[in-house]
């Protein structure tokens, strides 16, 4: 019997036909890489199957591996507050991330974010594609390098792409731009309040494609 070489999702997809709660259902028991192992459970997508925009981000974090929900953490408020200022409702919108697990290392009491491999993202991408094959946003908006070069390899730059259509199959607009952890880890208060611009700067340019097509 050959072996595999490297593992994905891929075996661990539904049969049949797909839903969201039955990809939701097959992904927590989701064995395509190893970070499984250490994390408390699979963070799966969230929002409805009729949704026009996706939100695309890395992983979960401490608190979201916590919850089982994406965003709901530091990085959420924020995600939370750059929606709210560029006039998106969340709760119209799917917000997933790149790879399903909480990835981190252990510093005393505390669970540091690591960030995941090239091959931890291609692991996870089959449960990504499914939920596009599904929801067909749209729009999608990649949060982040690690979403950004999921889809567009290890030599895209958020910073030289941000804020503008990106050609891509995936949907008839793709945006990428700053990962809302990013704004956190700025130096100080007025780079913490610049890059928070930038991101709803980029995100009103979503709005905006939301609104047009919506007319
Ligand atoms: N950062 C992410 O990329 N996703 C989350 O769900 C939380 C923090
Ligand atoms: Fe499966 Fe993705 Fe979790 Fe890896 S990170 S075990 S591929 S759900």
């Amino acid at each position: 019997m050959a072996t595999r070489k490297t593992s994905d999702a891929e075996p661990f997809l539904p049969e049949g036909r797909r839903t969201l709660p039955k990809l939701r259902e097959a992904a927590a028991h989701c064995q395509g890489c190893d970070l499984y192992l250490h994390a408390t459970q699979t963070v799966f997508g969230e929002g409805s199957t009729g949704a026009r925009l996706v939100f695309v981000g890395e992983q979960p974090g401490d608190m979201e591996d916590r919850k089982g929900r994406p965003f709901v953490g530091p990085a959420g408020r924020v995600f939370d507050r750059a929606l709210e200022a560029a006039g998106i409702a969340r709760d119209t919108t799917y917000v997933t991330n790149a790879v399903k697990h909480f990835k981190f290392e252990e510093r005393g009491k505390a669970r540091l974010h690591k960030r995941p491999r090239a091959g931890e993202v291609k692991a996870c991408r089959p449960w990504l594609s499914a939920e596009l094959e599904l929801i067909r946003p749209e729009i999608v908006v990649l949060l982040g390098a690690t979403a950004a070069q999921a889809i567009f390899g290890p030599s895209f730059r958020i910073t030289h792409s941000r804020g503008r259509p990106l050609e891509s199959t995936l949907a008839k607009v793709v945006i990428a731009t700053a990962h809302p952890s990013s704004i956190l880890r700025a130096p100080d208060e007025e780079a913490r309040h610049a890059a928070f611009e930038e991101l709803v700067e980029d995100l009103r340019v979503v709005a905006k494609h939301l609104n047009e097509k919506a007319k």
